[in-house]
Protein backbone atom coordinates (compact mmCIF):
# COMPACT_ATOMS: atom_id res chain seq x y z
CA UNK A 1 0.00 0.00 0.00
CA UNK A 2 1.20 3.83 -0.51
CA UNK A 3 -0.16 7.24 -0.27
CA UNK A 4 -0.11 10.09 -2.83
CA UNK A 5 2.81 11.30 -1.05
CA UNK A 6 5.13 8.15 -1.38
CA UNK A 7 8.54 9.07 -2.27
CA UNK A 8 8.64 5.98 -4.45
CA UNK A 9 5.10 5.11 -5.84
CA UNK A 10 6.73 2.59 -7.98
CA UNK A 11 7.46 0.80 -4.83
CA UNK A 12 11.25 0.89 -5.28
CA UNK A 13 13.50 1.64 -2.39
CA UNK A 14 13.85 5.03 -0.61
CA UNK A 15 17.65 6.27 -1.55
CA UNK A 16 19.69 9.22 -0.12
CA UNK A 17 18.98 10.77 -3.63
CA UNK A 18 15.26 10.39 -2.89
CA UNK A 19 15.05 12.01 -0.23
CA UNK A 20 17.88 14.66 -1.85
CA UNK A 21 15.07 15.01 -4.62
CA UNK A 22 12.70 15.55 -2.21
CA UNK A 23 14.18 18.22 -0.28
CA UNK A 24 14.73 19.69 -3.32
CA UNK A 25 11.24 19.82 -5.34
CA UNK A 26 10.48 21.21 -1.43
CA UNK A 27 8.33 18.05 -0.63
CA UNK A 28 8.14 16.86 3.10
CA UNK A 29 10.43 14.12 3.95
CA UNK A 30 8.74 11.18 6.65
CA UNK A 31 10.35 9.38 9.14
CA UNK A 32 9.06 7.54 12.49
CA UNK A 33 11.07 4.95 14.72
CA UNK A 34 10.55 1.22 14.52
CA UNK A 35 12.09 -1.20 16.76
CA UNK A 36 9.99 -4.31 15.80
CA UNK A 37 9.17 -6.31 12.49
CA UNK A 38 5.32 -5.78 12.85
CA UNK A 39 5.84 -2.35 13.05
CA UNK A 40 8.17 -1.92 10.28
CA UNK A 41 5.84 -3.99 8.00
CA UNK A 42 2.93 -1.01 8.79
CA UNK A 43 5.35 1.47 8.52
CA UNK A 44 6.85 0.48 5.11
CA UNK A 45 3.10 0.05 3.46
CA UNK A 46 2.26 3.55 4.77
CA UNK A 47 4.20 4.91 2.42
CA UNK A 48 6.90 6.44 4.88
CA UNK A 49 9.71 7.57 3.74
CA UNK A 50 12.54 6.64 6.28
CA UNK A 51 12.58 4.21 9.00
CA UNK A 52 15.04 4.92 11.98
CA UNK A 53 15.56 2.18 14.40
CA UNK A 54 16.50 4.76 17.29
CA UNK A 55 18.37 4.10 20.48
CA UNK A 56 15.20 5.22 21.83
CA UNK A 57 14.57 1.82 22.00
CA UNK A 58 16.13 1.79 25.39
CA UNK A 59 13.29 3.90 26.67
CA UNK A 60 9.73 2.82 24.89
CA UNK A 61 10.78 -0.64 24.61
CA UNK A 62 13.20 -2.07 27.34
CA UNK A 63 12.00 0.26 30.00
CA UNK A 64 15.63 2.27 30.46
CA UNK A 65 15.60 5.52 32.18
CA UNK A 66 17.48 7.18 29.27
CA UNK A 67 19.07 5.53 25.97
CA UNK A 68 22.95 5.41 28.23
CA UNK A 69 22.34 1.41 28.79
CA UNK A 70 21.35 0.43 25.28
CA UNK A 71 23.98 -1.66 23.72
CA UNK A 72 25.07 -3.12 20.35
CA UNK A 73 23.99 -6.27 20.58
CA UNK A 74 20.53 -4.28 21.55
CA UNK A 75 20.43 -2.80 18.49
CA UNK A 76 21.46 -4.77 15.98
CA UNK A 77 18.61 -7.33 17.71
CA UNK A 78 16.26 -4.77 16.82
CA UNK A 79 17.60 -3.52 13.52
CA UNK A 80 17.41 -7.13 11.98
CA UNK A 81 13.55 -7.37 13.03
CA UNK A 82 12.99 -3.98 11.17
CA UNK A 83 15.09 -4.75 8.35
CA UNK A 84 13.23 -8.11 7.82
CA UNK A 85 10.24 -6.53 7.56
CA UNK A 86 10.96 -3.59 5.12
CA UNK A 87 11.39 -3.88 1.34
CA UNK A 88 11.11 0.15 0.21
CA UNK A 89 11.75 2.99 3.33
CA UNK A 90 15.24 3.89 3.70
CA UNK A 91 16.27 2.29 7.02
CA UNK A 92 18.22 4.07 9.54
CA UNK A 93 20.47 2.51 12.62
CA UNK A 94 21.30 4.69 15.43
CA UNK A 95 24.91 3.94 16.69
CA UNK A 96 24.53 3.87 20.66
CA UNK A 97 26.55 5.24 23.31
CA UNK A 98 30.09 4.64 23.33
CA UNK A 99 29.65 2.71 20.44
CA UNK A 100 31.36 5.43 18.77
CA UNK A 101 33.07 7.82 21.26
CA UNK A 102 36.33 5.74 22.47
CA UNK A 103 37.85 5.38 19.02
CA UNK A 104 37.38 5.76 15.23
CA UNK A 105 38.35 2.18 14.55
CA UNK A 106 35.46 1.23 17.10
CA UNK A 107 32.86 3.67 15.56
CA UNK A 108 33.99 1.71 12.00
CA UNK A 109 33.48 -1.72 13.24
CA UNK A 110 30.26 -0.83 14.89
CA UNK A 111 28.77 1.21 11.95
CA UNK A 112 29.62 -1.33 9.34
CA UNK A 113 27.92 -4.30 11.73
CA UNK A 114 24.81 -1.90 11.66
CA UNK A 115 24.49 -2.17 7.79
CA UNK A 116 26.66 -5.30 7.65
CA UNK A 117 24.53 -7.82 10.25
CA UNK A 118 21.36 -5.39 10.60
CA UNK A 119 20.67 -4.94 7.47
CA UNK A 120 20.73 -0.52 7.79
CA UNK A 121 20.70 1.82 4.82
CA UNK A 122 22.73 4.28 7.05
CA UNK A 123 23.90 4.85 10.08
CA UNK A 124 23.10 8.04 12.56
CA UNK A 125 24.99 9.59 15.33
CA UNK A 126 24.85 12.37 18.08
CA UNK A 127 27.30 15.48 17.94
CA UNK A 128 28.19 17.96 16.39
CA UNK A 129 32.43 19.29 15.61
CA UNK A 130 33.87 16.71 18.15
CA UNK A 131 32.92 13.97 16.21
CA UNK A 132 33.64 15.29 13.16
CA UNK A 133 36.98 12.92 12.23
CA UNK A 134 35.16 9.64 12.69
CA UNK A 135 32.20 10.75 10.78
CA UNK A 136 34.57 11.52 7.97
CA UNK A 137 36.19 7.66 8.66
CA UNK A 138 32.57 6.57 8.72
CA UNK A 139 31.42 7.43 5.50
CA UNK A 140 35.06 6.95 3.86
CA UNK A 141 34.41 3.41 4.44
CA UNK A 142 31.06 4.41 2.12
CA UNK A 143 28.37 4.33 4.84
CA UNK A 144 26.14 7.01 4.66
CA UNK A 145 25.97 9.43 8.34
CA UNK A 146 22.94 11.59 9.41
CA UNK A 147 24.09 13.74 12.00
CA UNK A 148 21.90 14.45 15.06
CA UNK A 149 22.15 18.10 16.31
CA UNK A 150 20.54 19.98 19.25
CA UNK A 151 18.79 18.03 22.08
CA UNK A 152 20.91 15.18 22.18
CA UNK A 153 19.76 12.57 24.31
CA UNK A 154 23.31 10.57 24.90
CA UNK A 155 24.25 13.75 26.22
CA UNK A 156 21.38 14.26 28.86
CA UNK A 157 23.61 14.60 31.83
CA UNK A 158 25.67 17.24 30.25
CA UNK A 159 22.96 18.79 29.02
CA UNK A 160 21.58 18.92 32.76
CA UNK A 161 18.41 17.03 31.27
CA UNK A 162 15.65 17.13 28.45
CA UNK A 163 15.89 20.66 27.75
CA UNK A 164 15.64 22.89 24.58
CA UNK A 165 18.91 23.75 22.95
CA UNK A 166 19.99 26.96 21.25
CA UNK A 167 17.65 29.10 22.70
CA UNK A 168 20.40 31.94 23.38
CA UNK A 169 22.27 33.77 19.83
CA UNK A 170 25.43 31.90 21.30
CA UNK A 171 23.98 28.91 21.34
CA UNK A 172 21.87 29.13 18.20
CA UNK A 173 25.01 30.27 16.94
CA UNK A 174 27.24 27.39 17.58
CA UNK A 175 24.18 24.80 16.79
CA UNK A 176 24.33 26.89 12.68
CA UNK A 177 28.26 26.20 12.92
CA UNK A 178 27.91 22.50 14.08
CA UNK A 179 24.75 22.06 10.94
CA UNK A 180 27.55 23.38 8.65
CA UNK A 181 30.57 21.43 9.82
CA UNK A 182 28.65 17.91 9.84
CA UNK A 183 27.67 18.87 5.76
CA UNK A 184 30.52 19.60 5.66
CA UNK A 185 31.77 16.47 6.64
CA UNK A 186 29.84 14.89 4.32
CA UNK A 187 26.82 13.97 5.98
CA UNK A 188 23.91 12.72 4.20
CA UNK A 189 21.12 14.42 6.35
CA UNK A 190 20.76 15.88 9.88
CA UNK A 191 18.33 15.65 12.61
CA UNK A 192 17.82 18.42 14.60
CA UNK A 193 16.26 17.72 18.24
CA UNK A 194 14.34 20.29 20.72
CA UNK A 195 15.83 23.26 19.13
CA UNK A 196 13.45 26.70 18.57
CA UNK A 197 11.77 26.49 14.93
CA UNK A 198 13.27 29.80 14.04
CA UNK A 199 16.99 28.48 14.28
CA UNK A 200 15.76 24.96 12.55
CA UNK A 201 14.59 27.37 9.79
CA UNK A 202 17.44 29.23 9.01
CA UNK A 203 19.63 25.71 9.09
CA UNK A 204 16.64 23.95 6.84
CA UNK A 205 17.80 27.19 4.32
CA UNK A 206 21.25 26.85 4.89
CA UNK A 207 22.22 23.22 4.42
CA UNK A 208 21.75 21.35 0.72
CA UNK A 209 21.51 17.85 3.04
CA UNK A 210 17.67 17.16 4.39
CA UNK A 211 16.93 18.60 7.83
CA UNK A 212 14.81 16.30 9.85
CA UNK A 213 13.02 17.92 12.57
CA UNK A 214 11.94 16.50 16.00
CA UNK A 215 10.57 19.10 18.34
CA UNK A 216 12.46 21.68 15.86
CA UNK A 217 9.37 23.16 14.08
CA UNK A 218 7.36 22.86 10.81
CA UNK A 219 10.45 24.98 8.96
CA UNK A 220 12.59 21.57 8.60
CA UNK A 221 12.79 19.74 5.34
CA UNK A 222 11.17 16.58 7.01
CA UNK A 223 9.52 15.60 10.60
CA UNK A 224 10.55 12.09 12.59
CA UNK A 225 8.67 11.22 15.74
CA UNK A 226 9.45 7.86 18.34
CA UNK A 227 6.31 6.14 16.81
CA UNK A 228 5.99 4.80 20.34
CA UNK A 229 5.05 8.47 21.27
CA UNK A 230 2.49 8.94 18.37
CA UNK A 231 0.94 5.92 19.03
CA UNK A 232 0.04 6.56 22.50
CA UNK A 233 1.98 3.27 23.56
CA UNK A 234 4.36 5.29 25.96
CA UNK A 235 2.65 5.96 29.06
CA UNK A 236 5.67 7.31 31.45
CA UNK A 237 6.03 10.64 29.67
CA UNK A 238 5.43 12.67 26.45
CA UNK A 239 7.59 15.02 25.01
CA UNK A 240 5.19 18.38 24.69
CA UNK A 241 5.90 18.11 20.45
CA UNK A 242 4.46 15.06 20.39
CA UNK A 243 1.00 14.65 18.62
CA UNK A 244 -0.59 11.64 19.65
CA UNK A 245 -2.37 10.04 16.52
CA UNK A 246 -3.67 7.22 18.63
CA UNK A 247 -3.82 5.93 22.78
CA UNK A 248 -2.50 2.63 22.17
CA UNK A 249 -1.26 2.58 26.09
CA UNK A 250 -5.39 3.05 26.93
CA UNK A 251 -6.36 0.13 24.37
CA UNK A 252 -3.96 -1.98 25.26
CA UNK A 253 -5.52 -2.29 28.88
CA UNK A 254 -8.97 -2.22 28.10
CA UNK A 255 -8.51 -5.33 25.93
CA UNK A 256 -6.32 -7.20 28.42
CA UNK A 257 -8.98 -6.38 30.77
CA UNK A 258 -11.59 -7.81 28.85
CA UNK A 259 -9.61 -10.83 28.23
CA UNK A 260 -9.04 -11.26 32.17
CA UNK A 261 -12.80 -10.83 32.38
CA UNK A 262 -13.69 -13.04 29.58
CA UNK A 263 -11.32 -16.30 31.01
CA UNK A 264 -12.56 -15.61 34.79
CA UNK A 265 -16.79 -15.56 33.61
CA UNK A 266 -15.25 -18.46 31.11
CA UNK A 267 -17.08 -16.44 27.78
CA UNK A 268 -13.11 -17.19 26.19
CA UNK A 269 -12.79 -19.41 24.57
CA UNK A 270 -16.38 -19.54 22.87
CA UNK A 271 -16.97 -22.39 20.07
CA UNK A 272 -15.94 -20.67 17.90
CA UNK A 273 -12.14 -20.74 18.81
CA UNK A 274 -12.02 -24.62 19.49
CA UNK A 275 -10.97 -26.61 17.55
CA UNK A 276 -13.62 -29.53 17.53
CA UNK A 277 -12.61 -33.45 16.70
CA UNK A 278 -14.46 -35.39 14.29
CA UNK A 279 -17.65 -36.76 15.97
CA UNK A 280 -16.87 -40.51 14.54
CA UNK A 281 -13.25 -40.14 16.09
CA UNK A 282 -14.75 -38.94 19.41
CA UNK A 283 -17.32 -41.85 19.33
CA UNK A 284 -14.87 -44.32 18.82
CA UNK A 285 -12.22 -42.81 21.62
CA UNK A 286 -14.87 -43.14 24.13
CA UNK A 287 -15.89 -46.31 23.44
CA UNK A 288 -11.80 -47.07 23.95
CA UNK A 289 -11.60 -45.26 27.10
CA UNK A 290 -14.92 -46.97 28.49
CA UNK A 291 -12.93 -50.41 27.42
CA UNK A 292 -9.70 -49.20 29.27
CA UNK A 293 -11.71 -48.22 32.33
CA UNK A 294 -13.43 -51.32 32.54
CA UNK A 295 -10.05 -52.91 32.36
CA UNK A 296 -8.65 -50.93 35.58
CA UNK A 297 -11.80 -51.33 37.62
CA UNK A 298 -11.66 -55.14 36.81
CA UNK A 299 -10.10 -56.60 40.16
CA UNK A 300 -8.73 -59.46 38.08
CA UNK A 301 -5.74 -59.49 36.00
CA UNK A 302 -5.19 -55.70 35.77
CA UNK A 303 -2.73 -55.33 32.54
CA UNK A 304 0.96 -54.87 34.27
CA UNK A 305 1.31 -51.28 32.82
CA UNK A 306 -1.90 -50.24 35.29
CA UNK A 307 -0.16 -51.88 38.24
O1 LIG B 1 16.59 7.46 19.11
C1 LIG B 1 15.73 8.08 18.48
O2 LIG B 1 14.58 7.68 18.34
C2 LIG B 1 16.14 9.36 17.91
C3 LIG B 1 15.03 10.24 17.40
C4 LIG B 1 14.41 10.92 18.55
C5 LIG B 1 15.53 11.18 16.38
O3 LIG B 1 17.27 9.68 17.89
Amino acid sequence: MSNKYTATPSGSKVSIQTLHSKKVRGEAITFLTAYDFPTAVALDRSGIDGILVGDSLGMVVLGYENTLPVTMQDMLHHCRAVSRGVSRAHLVGDMPFMSYQASTADALRNAGSLLQKGGMDAVKLEGGRDRVNVIKAIIAAGIPVMGHLGLTPQSVHQLSGWKVQAKSPEAARTLIEDALILEDAGCYALVLESIPVEVAGLISKRLGIPVIGIGAGIECDGQILVTHDLLGLFDRFTPSFVKKYANLFAEMERAFGEYITDVNERRFPAAEHANIMDPQAFRSLMREISVLDEIIDSDENPPARYH
